[in-house]
């Protein structure tokens, strides 16, 4: 039986719904921490249980009879190796044989507080474990991408701290769908994938392909840190978020989300989504 932890999320949620194309309800369980948000998971016939990531008893328990686990990883300032370890210590006392840990693409050293750190705590711990480990080290939604830059086109420029970097965007349903697959299909044991879109796109691409699409100019312009920061404050974001979102540009100026790896494309058995169809029906669909 395979268990897919963060059930009521957007990956996890999105994981179980491409298990259910291939697989029957009674061989998939769902781990939630609400499990009134559950409920058409339970309407579909999914196992559902319930812990907190941070309630190692009930883990155990809800791991009783798991041989598969997805762990989805825990959301960044919540002490997130805590949890994690928890997880594996939870999984390996209750029998559970292996183990996939959703880690973020590391395409160079860029190390992103609150994100690459507590992944490669997590992925040494899971290593030492004794469980069969496999790590997807997922690219960057492009669900993600209105948080940098806006969810409305702008009207002549984007600003980002991301220099000249590039990003090899991924759509989260296409990240379900081969994570899914790779659940599913045998020879992953102790195995790492970079899980990416196929192509990688800077900024100014960005900013061409709306201005393509909007019929108008509109350019990117590298933006320093702070101003950043203190643009993305004064239109309402909190400080701590404001600098995540920042350092999300360094981590990209710095190669971290750039490398393109076929694997989803292969597991997909298509091309993922590009960055103009992504565009196009998340920002002008009502044109
Ligand atoms: N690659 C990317 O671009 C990207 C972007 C954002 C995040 N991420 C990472 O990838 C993970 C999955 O992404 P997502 O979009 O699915 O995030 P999401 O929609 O925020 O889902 C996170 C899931 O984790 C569950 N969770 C959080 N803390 C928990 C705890 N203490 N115990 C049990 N469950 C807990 C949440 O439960 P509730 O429903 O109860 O809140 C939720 O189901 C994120 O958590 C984050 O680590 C990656």
């Amino acid at each position: 039986m395979i268990l897919v932890t963060g059930a009521t999320g957007g990956l996890g949620h999105q994981t179980i719904d491409a298990l259910l194309t291939t697989n029957p309800a009674a061989e998939i369980a769902a781990l939630v921490r609400d499990v009134s948000k559950a409920t058409d998971l339970v309407q579909r016939g999914v196992d559902v249980r319930k812990a907190d990531y941070f309630d190692y008893p009930a883990l155990v328990q809800a791991f009783q009879g798991i041989d598969k686990v997805l762990l989805v990883s825990a959301v960044a300032f919540t002490d997130r190796v805590r949890q994690h370890l928890n997880v594996i210590d939870a999984a390996r006392e209750a029998g559970v044989k292996h183990l996939f840990y959703t880690s973020i693409q590391r395409s160079s050293n860029f190390v992103l507080s609150e994100v690459t750190e507590s992944d490669l705590a997590t992925e040494a711990y899971l290593k030492a474990s004794g469980l069969i480990y496999t790590i997807l080290k997922n690219g960057y939604y492009f669900e993600g991408l209105g948080y940098l830059i806006g969810s409305e086109v702008p009207d002549t420029e984007i600003r980002f701290t991301a220099g000249e970097g590039k990003i090899a965007f991924i759509k989260r349903t296409e990240l379900a769908a081969a994570t899914a697959a790779l659940l599913t299909s045998e020879g992953h044991d102790n195995q790492e994938y970079t899980l990416s879109g196929s192509e990688a796109y800077s900024f100014h691409d960005i900013a061409r392909e709306l201005s393509t699409l909007a019929g108008r100019p509109i350019v990117y312009k590298s933006s320093e840190l702070a101003p950043y920061i203190a643009h993305k404050v004064a239109s309402g974001f909190p400080e701590v978020v404001a600098n995540f979102f920042a350092q999300w540009g360094a981590a990209t100026k710095h190669g971290m989300l750039a490398g393109t790896d076929n694997t989803v494309e292969h597991l997909l058995g298509r091309k993922p989504t590009s960055l103009r169809e992504y565009l196009k029906a998340t920002y002008f669909s009502g044109r």
